[in-house]
């Protein structure tokens, strides 16, 4: 596994393993067990994922020293407010049943960011939290809140696939040395671009799946990647990405693939209204 420093320091694998739609009370426990056996390190899991228990519950039972596994929870929308984001914090490290977050982000930039931006600064001063970042963050986003902060986030979660590469907000978060995460790292399955010829050509010269091809282009590009799959042998496959490098002809050639588009645009109208409507977090 490779690693990246974070601008606070913290040290995290470059390849997480993501755990969005698998259920609570078995699939996920289940399937974050198999991960850290794959040899996964980083597990990314959310308030709004509802399954934070099972996440706690399989990095306690793996027998893995604590320190060695990278966790990553997010603030649902409903807590972006001082103490709003103080009773989420508490909330997800009870469920988790951890005594800290490695990393926790604030998932949808809308509302009373800065309230919670406030109490995440105060947890990681605690050391309740590791590290803050946020996600969803466009170029309007960042410039309506990061500037207030006191703390620059270490870390910015958003959509990212060669054809989606956020070349603006990229330019951006250079400035404050923010990492880039990416979700849909395989463009969610998306035919499109895992069987794009550029792609499919290094496949072959490479012996390599496309999948493999353009997750060891995001990290030769430095950004941390989170794909997701549910076959026992891609899992375990899609962190076999260490044994080559791209070319930089090859790097170049991807990046030429940049549509620009994605399917999460988090400055259309309706997002924010949409977003609040869908998950309801309980204690
Ligand atoms: P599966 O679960 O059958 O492996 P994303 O991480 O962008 O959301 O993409 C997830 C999708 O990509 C899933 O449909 C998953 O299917 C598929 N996938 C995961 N790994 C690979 C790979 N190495 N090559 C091709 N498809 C993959």
């Amino acid at each position: 596994m490779k690693y990246l420093i974070l601008n606070d320091g913290n040290k995290i694998p470059i390849i997480g393993f993501g755990v969005f739609m698998i259920p609570n009370d078995g699939p996920t426990y289940e399937a974050v067990l198999n991960a850290l056996k794959s040899g996964y390190r980083h597990i990314d899991t959310a308030a709004a994922y509802f399954n934070e228990e099972d996440v706690g519950k399989a990095i306690r039972d793996s027998g893995i020293d604590r320190e060695e596994i990278f966790v990553t929870s997010k603030l649902w929308l409903s807590d972006n407010g001082y103490e709003e984001a103080k009773r989420g914090i508490a909330r997800s490290l009870r469920k988790l049943n951890l005594d800290y977050i490695d990393l926790y982000l604030i998932h949808q930039p809308y509302g009373d960011v800065e309230g919670a931006w406030k109490a995440m600064e105060e947890a990681k001063a605690e050391g309740k939290i590791h590290s803050i970042g946020v996600s969803n963050m466009s170029v309007a986003l960042w410039n309506k809140f990061v500037p207030h902060f006191n703390i620059k986030p270490a870390v910015n979660q958003v959509e990212f696939n060669p054809l989606f590469q956020q070349k603006e907000i990229r330019a951006l978060m250079k400035e404050t040395d923010t990492k880039l995460e990416a979700w849909y790292p395989l463009g969610h399955g998306d035919a499109n671009l895992l069987s794009h010829e550029i792609i499919t050509t290094l496949a072959n010269k490479y012996g390599k799946n496309p999948g493999q091809i353009i997750l060891r282009f995001e990290v030769q590009d430095g950004v941390i990647t989170l794909p997701k799959s549910t076959n026992k042998e891609r899992i375990k496959t899609n962190l076999d990405i260490f044994d080559f490098t791209l070319t930089n002809e090859e790097m170049e050639a991807i990046r030429q693939m940049d549509t620009g588009k994605g399917s999460h645009n988090p400055d259309a109208p309706g997002v924010e209204e949409r977003l609040r409507s869908a998950f309801v977090i309980e204690d």
